[in-house]
């Protein structure tokens, strides 16, 4: 079944086909991914109605680019799914207008999908992938949650941020510490000229038990280092690495509780965040150290793209589920509220 994703939640355009009739990373036949960076940078976040009419002028020229890329026709694709939330509601219908009216045009099902079980389902898409259950660490810029995964659909909430989500938090202190907008990925090319332990932050919520997280007092932590330094580049780059060093550590003492409370030695780890170096060696080395694996998807994928959203639809779709005629957004979405895939499961 070849299926077309088309994710537009946010900032970034993606579109991809997935064929489940080819094994793993093969069945990703094309994808291609615009990014708006530019376009918000001058107003250092995401701006709803700019990102809205990117997607508007980006959508269908990505949809040519990836089926050529694929060496497909529109008549070639047996099913269209989109982000359907959570996420921007302008943007979103963007890509669920395209989808639904493509899907209806062509006469195949269209499937909403959750923006979150893309990402957390994405490592599952390349070569051997970890089967349920195992637990999945999602850090994004929006979220930052622990998930146990029984099955395909089956999720179960473990923790989650109390304020603050982990690519919030590199973005935030990124800023602060003169940064360009999206800081995250600068703010980590930075620490890796930093010398560890230079820096220390601390941990926050590990002194005590659960799988909750909270991010945000950390960055005042930052600005106060910040500001008591003398701002030169070598203490720039050891305050970044000491704020690294403290989020990876954070999300490495909470997986392996998290795998221990839910018996499992396999974390698969996605969204944005996930494409840290020293975030996905840590969390390899703590997997390994327990006879078990960290799986994550390669780091072109841990960031919004549209494989993701068609490797999830096409599970969806293959296992017979599909939406009706309506044309879905939802901004807020609960993942537990999602149906089971009977077949993965
Ligand atoms: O999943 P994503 O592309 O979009 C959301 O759904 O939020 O995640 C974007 C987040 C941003 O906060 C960005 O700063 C962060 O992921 N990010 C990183 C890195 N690459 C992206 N954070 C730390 N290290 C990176 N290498
Ligand atoms: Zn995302």
């Amino acid at each position: 079944m070849k299926v077309l994703g088309i994710e537009s939640s946010c900032d970034e355009t993606g579109v991809a086909v997935y064929d489940t009739a080819l094994p793993g990373a093969a069945g990703l036949r094309a994808h291609a991914v615009y990014s708006q960076v530019a376009l918000h940078a001058g107003y250092g976040g995401v701006v709803p109605e700019l990102a809205s009419r990117d997607h508007v002028r980006k959508l269908l020229p990505l949809v040519r680019q990836t089926l050529s890329g694929a060496g497909l026709g529109v008549g070639d694709l047996d099913g269209v799914a989109y982000t359907a939330g959570p996420g921007l509601v302008g943007a979103l219908l963007v890509g669920a207008a395209v989808a639904r009216s493509l899907a209806w045009a062509l006469e195949v099902p269209a499937i909403g999908v959750h923006h979150m079980e893309g990402h957390l389902l994405a490592p599952l898409m390349e070569d051997d992938p970890p089967v349920p259950p195992f637990v999945a660490l999602l850090v994004s810029g929006g979220h930052t949650q622990l998930v146990a995964v029984d099955g395909i659909g089956r999720y179960r909430l473990l923790g989650e941020t109390l304020d603050d989500a982990a690519g919030e938090a590199f973005d935030k202190t990124a800023k602060l510490m003169g940064l360009p907008y999206p800081g995250g990925p600068q703010l980590a090319a930075l620490a890796e000229q930093g010398r560890a332990g230079a820096y220390r932050f601390s941990r926050p919520m590990t002194d005590r038990p659960g799988l909750d997280f909270s991010f945000s007092g950390l960055k005042t932590q930052v600005l106060l280092a910040w500001q008591q330094s003398d701002r030169s580049a070598q203490t720039r780059a050891d305050i970044a690495r000491g704020f690294e060093d403290a989020v990876v550590e954070t999300l490495a003492i909470k997986c392996e509780r998290a795998l221990d409370a839910a018996g499992s030695d396999v974390i698969v780890v996605s969204g944005g965040v996930g494409a840290n170096r020293r975030l996905r060696a840590r969390l390899q080395e703590m997997a390994a150290a327990r006879g078990g694996r960290a799986c994550f998807p390669r780091p072109a994928l841990c960031t919004d793209n549209g494989a993701m959203i068609a490797f999830a639809g096409a599970l969806r779709l293959a296992a017979g589920q599909h939406d009706g005629l309506e044309i879905n957004a939802v901004p807020r979405w609960d993942m537990a509220t999602l149906p089971p895939v009977a077949a993965a499961a």
